[in-house]
């Protein structure tokens, strides 16, 4: 099979393609990713000799290239590719918007032209908005209540998948899933930036009062739960995806200090971000009954092994926290951390 993913280069699609040619070791992927600050080609140093690999730097708006790599005979997109930092999207929401929507459309406007290529779009559960501390996790018949411009740009994004299902049968799925971690996390997230901080001997800036939940799956959880539905998933169907990972941000905060030899000391309360979803949760039965799926690894084992792979691996996110990084840093903390 004929893989084309876009975003490989990213935090969750380079772990998707490391797993994937593990896993399918006779498969060909070819990875489009246009290498924005996001984008790093270390994540992939492992497949530098792999044959059944390719790297296309190129931008997923571009309908022509698009259409020029999907016609050579792709059997699969998998759409990662995205502008994913809720606070950048604060910022400025003109990239996400035209990254996250924009660029779906070309995909999808290309896959439809070459015969209906299968689809598959990685989405979030940011889309079903927020939940109050007594509301039942979301699930596949959630509507749809974006509140940032990110999940609003992801959100039309999965809207523009469907319709393209409907209007004119291409074969797609969807996959909306919780908080991921794990290795080659861009340090702009919470947990990543929290770990590199502490290494670096910097307090952690956590937004507000902290009592904000989330739901935490490790990425390697994540993606095999989109080969799930790649391989047994139903052809115009959502699948939620989540953790098993609710915890409170000081919860998991204080989980990171013990796990990290650190005290509370280290947490800096800083403003709260605009807009900030209280609660994110999934309930994922419809894939454990329908596809056989259910997240493997624990918040803790996950974490440790999370906290082992960045001391075990310095130069990749002392590198990535340099150059433009720290303006964003200086405008995103003002000087708090
Ligand atoms: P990321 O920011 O780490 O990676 C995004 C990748 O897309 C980068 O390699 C970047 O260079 C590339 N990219 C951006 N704009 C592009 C363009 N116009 N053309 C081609 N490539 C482009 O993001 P991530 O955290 O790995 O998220 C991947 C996907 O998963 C996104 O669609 C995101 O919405 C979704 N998602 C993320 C999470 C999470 O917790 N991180 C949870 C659920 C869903
Ligand atoms: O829920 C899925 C989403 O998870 C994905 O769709 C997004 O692409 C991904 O970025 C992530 O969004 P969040 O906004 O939930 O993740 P982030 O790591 O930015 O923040 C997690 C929580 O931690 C959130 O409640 C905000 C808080 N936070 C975050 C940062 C960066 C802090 O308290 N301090 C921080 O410095």
């Amino acid at each position: 099979m004929k893989l084309l993913v876009t975003g490989g280069a990213g935090f969750i699609g380079s772990n998707f393609i490391n797993y994937w040619l593990k896993n399918y070791p006779d498969d060909f992927i070819v990875n489009l990713d246009k290498l924005t600050y996001a984008g790093n080609l270390e994540n992939l140093k492992d497949l530098k000799n792999n044959q059944n690999y390719k790297f296309i730097k190129g931008d997923i708006c571009d309908f022509d290239l698009v259409n020029e790599l999907i016609s050579d005979k792709v059997d699969l997109i998998v759409h990662f590719a995205a502008e994913s930092h809720v606070d950048r999207s604060l910022m400025s929401s003109r990239d996400f918007v035209r990254t996250n929507v924009e660029g779906a459309l070309s995909l999808l406007d290309a896959a439809k032209n070459n015969g209906g290529v299968r689809f598959h779009h990685i989405s979030t559960d940011e889309v079903f908005g927020d939940l109050s501390l007594a509301g039942k996790a979301f699930t596949e018949k959630s509507p749809y209540n974006p509140r940032n411009p990110y999940s609003a740009s992801k959100a039309a994004a999965d809207h523009l998948v469907r319709a393209y299902y409907h209007t004119h049968g291409l074969p797609v799925t969807i996959s909306n899933c919780s908080n991921n971690y794990g290795p080659y996390h861009f340090p702009e997230k919470m947990i990543p930036l929290f770990i590199t901080n502490l290494l670096e001997g910097k307090r952690v800036p956590l937004y507000g009062d902290g009592k904000n939940i989330r739901d935490w799956i490790y990425v390697d959880d994540h993606n095999r739960g989109v080969d799930f539905i790649i391989k047994k998933g139903k052809i115009g169907e959502t699948y939620c995806l989540g953790g098993n990972g609710e915890i409170t941000n000081i919860e998991l905060t204080k989980k990171i200090l013990k796990l990290m030899d650190k005290g509370d000391e280290m947490i800096e309360f800083i403003e709260d971000r605009p807009g900030h979803d209280l609660r994110y949760a999934m309930d994922y039965s419809k894939a454990k009954n329908e596809l056989g799926w259910q997240p493997q690894i624990s918040l803790e084992q996950g974490l440790a092994q999370t906290i082992d792979w960045y001391k075990n691996n310095r130069q990749w996110w002392q590198n990535v926290k340099s150059g433009d990084y720290q303006e964003y840093y200086k405008k995103q903390y003002q000087g708090n951390v």
